[in-house]
């Protein structure tokens, strides 16, 4: 997957560096914790270990390899831990057959930090793991005001009043009016992406989302709080400010893919690389919100979820080629739907827990009961492509699927029957939504592209382009 570059954040973070080299001490935990990071800890950390190095703390930094201390204060030139990572040597770090030399201007930081005395900032414990450092220090960068290029729309939402449209952007969710498909906020956002969302009843909108690699998380944000007005668009601090940050469930150390609540807002599940699926119980409120479980039933990343409308059934989709199901009561696996035998992206259950629906990257759509023995009541093709992601029509017993096909498709979710296919995107359909009225469904796509239809008659509403700045582009004339 394309990821968005910020070219303007790293610059800014070079100059700083420099300019920090330059004129006050540098800082081990700011500047030189964050170059081991990204050249070194891919071996030197606390399972590789190789030459026996761990380096996620100072400590151990200090300690050294199988050799001891590699550093010694004051004199980069006699510090083998410089002296290996600027040499002419055959013998460099990182090894010359496994990866490219540090850039000159990193080394030049390392060998300052070493010539300032190799010193730990104040306020950081000798022991403390650099990762976890990091990642709490580290700072989300302010979202470009005209997108470099567009960004796949990985998740969306209706507001409760279906007079506007949610999707998640670049460190950033955006808020587009409907009909007219006009950016009206932009909310700020810690992650750099939101894989998953869903509106509370009170009008506060949870998401999941992350940096790959790097951190996931669940947060809630209050949308109509205030925020400042710029070119006509209305901008809230989502990181900072906590009247629109109003409640920051969990962390964890990689993306959160899919998130769920129940329709009483009583119950939410969120889960994703880690394996895991978090739920919540939300009935005291957000202030109390406490976690009753972390469901690990999947041997890979969990891509997809849904609740029962009881809260008793948790469903959910694997990149291990599996559909299960959780029941949240009893706190045990009753269902693992196997059928896919190919990634399974997608999941989604009937209100009163009597089907389960599942989506996969075999290009099908199945049915199978959520009580049951793990047995297909039925399939349906349709789709050319992977099909990414599933919804149920909350008003009626309808489904929507998303494909890479280029399409989204509406289905009779009692007899599977196909309904309309809703056309007119040029690219993969990662994610699909209902309005909470049921009348409109929405999808977005690969290249930034959010289209609406009505589901009555499969007409489309408006074809508009999600990344700010960027103008929507008239689809191609379909080549004959
Ligand atoms: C691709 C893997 C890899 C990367 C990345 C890597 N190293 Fe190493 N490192 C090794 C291996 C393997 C050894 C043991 C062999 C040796 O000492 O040459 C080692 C040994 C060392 C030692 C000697 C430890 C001792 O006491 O014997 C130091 C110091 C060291 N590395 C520093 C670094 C630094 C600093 C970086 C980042 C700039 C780095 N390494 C990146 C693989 C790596």
């Amino acid at each position: 997957m394309r990821s968005l570059r910020a070219p303007a954040a790293v610059v800014v973070c070079l100059l700083f560096a420099q300019s920090a080299s330059a004129q006050k001490p540098v800082s081990f935990i700011n500047d030189v914790a964050p170059i081991l990071k990204e050249n070194c800890f891919a071996c030197h950390d606390t399972k590789k270990k190789q030459g026996k190095y761990d380096m996620t703390s100072y400590e151990k930094i200090r300690a050294g390899g199988a050799n001891g201390d590699p550093i010694a204060p004051g004199k980069p030139e006699a510090s083998e831990f410089h002296d290996l990572i600027v040499t002419k040597e055959q013998r460099r770090m990182p090894p010359r057959d496994k990866g490219e030399a540090v850039p000159k201007e990193k080394a030049a930081v390392i060998a300052q930090w070493i010539k300032e005395g190799a010193k730990l900032d104040a306020g950081v414990a000798a022991s403390a793991d650099l990762v976890k450092e990091l990642r709490v220090r580290w700072k989300p960068p302010v979202p470009p005001k005209v997108y470099p290029f567009p960004i796949i729309v990985n998740a969306l939402a209706f507001a409760p009043d279906g007079k506007s449209l949610v999707a998640g952007g670049h460190h950033e969710l955006t808020v587009w009016e409907l009909p007219s498909g006009k950016l009206v906020k932009r909310v700020h956002t810690r992650a750099e992406r939101a894989y998953g969302m869903a509106f509370l009843p009170d009008g506060k909108l949870a998401v999941a989302g992350g940096r790959p690699g790097q951190e996931g998380d669940v947060r809630v944000y209050n949308l109509s709080a205030k925020g400042k007005t710029e070119d006509g668009v209305e901008v809230l601090d989502g990181v900072n400010d906590k009247a629109v940050l109003v409640k920051h469930l969990f962390d964890v150390e990689d993306s959160v893919l899919c998130l769920a609540i129940t329709a009483d807002g009583k119950t939410l599940a969120a889960g994703g690389c880690d394996r895991a699926v978090r739920v919540f119980d939300l009935t005291e409120g957000l202030d109390k919100a406490k976690l009753t479980q972390t469901v690990e039933n999947h041997a890979d990343w969990v891509l997809g979820c849904s609740l029962s409308a009881d809260g008793k059934y948790l469903v959910t989709a694997g990149r291990d080629k599996t559909a299960k199901v959780w029941d949240l009561k009893a706190k045990e696996s009753v269902v693992t739907f196997p059928e896919h035998q190919n990634i399974v992206y997608g999941v989604a259950v009937k209100a009163d827990g009597s089907a389960g629906f599942s989506v996969g990257a075999d290009k099908q759509l199945r049915t199978w009961k959520p009580n049951g023995e793990g047995k297909q009541v039925k399939n349906a093709g349709g789709h050319g492509d992977e099909v990414f992601k599933i919804a149920y029509n909350p008003k009626q017993p309808m489904l929507a699927t998303s494909s890479a096909d280029r399409t989204v498709r509406l289905w009779n979710a009692d007899t599977l029957a196909a309904g309309k296919t809703l056309s007119g995107l040029s690219d993969f359909v990662y994610t699909v939504a209902f309005s909470a009225d049921g009348e409109f469904v929405a999808g977005g796509t690969f290249d930034g592209i959010i289209g609406v239809w009505k589901v009555s008659d499969g007409a489309p509403v408006k074809l508009f382009s999600a990344s700010p700045g960027i103008a929507t582009k008239e689809p191609e004339p379909k080549k004959k």
